[in-house]
This record gives structure tokens, C-alpha cells and sequence, in this order.
């Protein structure tokens, strides 16, 4: 007996344990033979895994990577480890996430999160930096005394205004939001994207916000601009079309994980997953030189980048991420999860900085798009444990991730992107 993916479920495997679907409902019994309309049935009701009479999950993974060319895949081994931190191998997780990682490598999947430049100082570079190394260095003095970084656009002003009244109506929302066409646009064409599926088309903002929801299209919103507001970095110090990708992957991630969880607006995860490392667009801006030297020593002494940076500045990118959307005044604690996405287990909100933790692993290993990370984070073990998910979520997740990344990410990220300040 094994547990079996979904998507290596086949026609004629016998059931080994009663299947249910997310919320614990029966849908099959122990013994039943998988037939065709058995297999719609599961993928209908978003079936993970099931456990299935003689062949294991092993030996499906296994034949998968034989099937697979060896010279390529001998390759995709080598780089893949790399990546990965030695004493993740142990756990059954990060395994199966190594092991995705080497199939999509050898397939040839697109894997474009290396850095340029950016972190690849000559010794001669970090002995005169090191030299001359600032003291006492405080990144919340940006956040506190830049006006232009402390301050959000009217337009979140509004939007935060009229959610934050309890009897705000879907009409009031609207309003707001239709005074922003630009943000109106972007909002009706992410509706009527991959990022939903719905199967016609929503063409006015009013049925938008009836159908998605007030507060899911307010959340969807508040995250729509925050990227035309670090638009000034060099592409020399940090490549942002590759920063914003690995953003917007993350947020897709969360927000799938978010549903596996039956978390009601995920909307609210994409956007934390949107926001989650934008206290290194902080730092990149106001401390280039010493992010640059700490995205170098993370990178030469396989070391997490967050950590590198508690070393450098006394905190990192997370907690920094956090107090920016505390100056912003966002609301539902987003600040508390983005705080937390490297050390989950501290947040208030558990479940949600878990997911936001995992979603990062995940967009890291995927290897799409960068915020200066080298490596892949390590995971948190007891958050994982607590989350109570299983490693076939990791390919479930992969596939529907890359269906919806282009769409998605043209839609948040455009090259003539400009700031909506009013
Ligand atoms: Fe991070
Ligand atoms: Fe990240």
C-alpha cells in the first residue's frame, strides 16, 4: 500500500482506505476500483492523495525520474542540491520538493531566479567593505523620516476608509475604486484572469465587486499599486521585474495553499505573499552597498540571506517589511504575518505566516524570479507539522502555479509601470 498524488492516480488501482475530500465528507469507500469517473470525482473535489493497494509513492517517483534522460537529470541533481541547504535532505518535505525541482529542471522548465551582478563581489570588494564597514546601522530611520516611503497613496487612504466602516456598501466600494480607472482596469482584467477561472466575463467593476466580494477586491486592490511604488531601484542593484516575480509567484502559492486550508478570503494570502520581502526593496534602496555585501557572505557561506542581514543590520528584511506596513496603517495584520514569514511559529496568526512560509520555499525552489536569495529557505518543521499538509500538495501546487504565473504576473507588473500617487 502507498499514498499516490492525484495526479498518479490511475484507472484500475484499488482503494486502500476510505477517500474523503477536504472538509472530511466520504466520497469513496476502501476497495473501490478507480475508474475513470472515479478519477473526475477526485479532482473534482480537490482530492490530494489517496492510499491504494500495492505500489507505493516511492516507486511512482522513482520510475518518474528514470523515465527521465540521466545525463539531464544526473545535471538537474547537481544544481538542484546545491540549492538546498545538506539537512533538509532528512525531511520527507523538502525531499519531494528537491525531487520536483531535478524532474522540472530536466524537463527544462524555465528557471530564471539566479541573480545578475548583484551579489557576486570580488574578495577584493568585501576586504574594502569590510574595511570601511558603517557601524550602528538603522534601516527604520528610512522608514520613519522618508515621507515618500511612510506614505501610502489617497487612493489606499480611501479604499482602507471605506472597509474599515461596517456599513460600507458594495456601492461605496465602487466608488472609490472608480475614481482610480487605471486600478479599475487592472482590477476587472485580474478578475477575469487565470487568477479566478470564472467561465464568463465580468465587464463592470459593480459585478466584479459582487461576485469576488468587498473585501477580496479591497485586499486585491491595496496590493495592486504597491508595486509601482519601489520603481526608482537601478536595474543594476536589483533586477525588479525578477523581484516582483518572485513576489507574485509566492502570493499564488499562498493563496493555493490558503484554499487547501479552506481559508476564506485568499485574496488576502496572495497579497501577503505579494508584500511578504518588501522590506528588501527597503534596504536595496536606502543601504545598497551593505544589502549587496550581505546577499554576498549569504551566498558564500550557504547561509539564508535573512540571516546575513540580522548580522548586518540587527534585523532583517521581514521585520523591516513589517514595520513599512505598520506606517501604511494595513489593515487585517497583514504586518504580522509579513513579519513573520521566516519564523512563522512567532506570529500571531499561525496558520497564515506557516503558509506564507511555505509558499516562499516553494516560489524559491521553483526558481522563478529572485529577491536575492541564493539558496532555498529552510523550512520550519513544527510549522509544517502544524499546518498539517502533505508533500503531494508541493507538485498540485507547482502545476496550477505555473497555469496562472504569466497571466497573473501581467497583470501586477508592467514595464511602463508607473506610480499611481494623486
Ligand atoms: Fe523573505
Ligand atoms: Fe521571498
Amino acid at each position: 500500500m502507498g499514498v499516490l498524488s492525484v495526479k498518479d492516480l490511475q484507472a484500475n488501482m484499488v482503494l486502500a482506505e476510505d477517500l474523503k475530500d477536504r472538509s472530511g465528507r466520504l466520497l469513496m469507500t476502501k476497495g473501490t476500483v478507480l475508474t475513470e469517473k472515479y478519477l473526475k470525482i477526485c479532482r473534482m473535489w480537490g482530492v490530494i492523495e489517496a492510499h491504494v493497494e500495492g505500489i507505493s509513492s516511492d516507486e511512482i517517483n522513482v520510475s518518474a525520474l528514470i523515465d527521465r534522460d540521466s545525463v539531464k537529470i544526473a545535471a538537474a541533481k547537481e544544481a538542484v542540491h546545491k540549492r538546498f541547504f545538506d539537512d533538509e535532505a532528512d525531511h520527507p518535505a523538502t525531499r519531494e520538493l528537491a525531487r520536483l525541482c531535478i524532474l522540472r529542471m530536466a524537463e527544462g522548465k524555465k528557471n530564471d531566479g539566479d541573480h545578475g551582478a548583484e551579489g557576486r563581489w570580488t574578495e577584493k570588494e568585501i576586504v574594502a567593505f569590510e574595511k570601511e564597514k558603517p557601524l550602528n546601522i538603522n534601516p527604520v530611520t528610512f522608514i520613519n523620516e522618508d515621507t515618500k516611503l511612510s506614505t501610502l497613496p489617497d487612493i489606499y487612504r480611501h479604499i482602507l476608509d471605506a472597509i474599515s466602516k461596517p456599513n460600507s456598501s458594495a456601492y461605496d466600494i465602487e466608488n472609490v475604486i472608480s475614481k482610480d480607472t487605471n486600478l479599475a482596469a487592472r482590477l476587472l482584467k485580474i478578475v477575469n484572469s487565470a487568477f479566478y477561472g470564472y467561465p464568463s466575463r465580468i465587464d463592470t467593476l459593480s459585478r466584479a465587486v459582487n461576485i469576488v466580494g468587498i473585501k477580496q477586491l479591497s485586499t486585491l486592490a491595496i496590493g495592486v499599486n504597491v508595486i509601482c511604488m519601489f520603481n526608482n531601484i537601478p536595474p543594476e542593484i536589483v533586477n525588479m521585474k525578477m523581484f516582483w516575480k518572485h513576489s507574485v509567484l509566492c502570493g499564488i502559492c499562498a493563496r493555493i495553499l490558503a484554499g487547501y486550508k479552506n481559508i476564506q478570503n485568499t485574496e488576502r494570502m496572495f497579497v501577503i505573499g505579494l508584500l511578504h520581502d518588501i522590506g528588501r526593496l527597503v534596504l536595496y534602496n536606502y543601504l545598497t552597498r551593505e544589502s549587496l555585501y550581505a546577499v554576498t557572505t549569504a551566498r558564500n557561506n550557504r547561509q539564508p540571506l535573512y540571516l546575513a542581514e540580522r548580522d548586518l543590520f540587527g534585523l532583517d528584511h521581514a521585520a523591516i517589511g513589517g514595520l513599512l506596513l505598520t506606517k501604511w496603517q494595513m489593515p487585517m495584520s497583514l504586518e504580522d504575518t509579513v513579519q513573520n514569514h521566516h519564523s512563522p511559529l512567532k506570529a500571531n496568526n499561525r496558520v497564515e505566516s506557516s503558509i506564507a512560509h511555505i509558499a516562499d520555499i516553494i516560489a524559491n525552489a521553483m526558481g522563478i524570479g529572485t529577491s536575492g536569495e541564493t539558496h532555498v529557505p529552510q523550512m520550519n518543521r513544527e510549522a509544517w507539522t502544524q499546518l498539517g499538509l502533505t508533500p503531494n500538495i508541493f507538485s498540485l501546487t507547482m502545476e496550477q502555479a505555473d497555469r496562472q504565473l504569466e497571466d497573473v504576473f501581467e497583470l501586477f507588473y508592467a514595464d511602463d509601470r508607473s506610480p499611481q500617487r494623486k
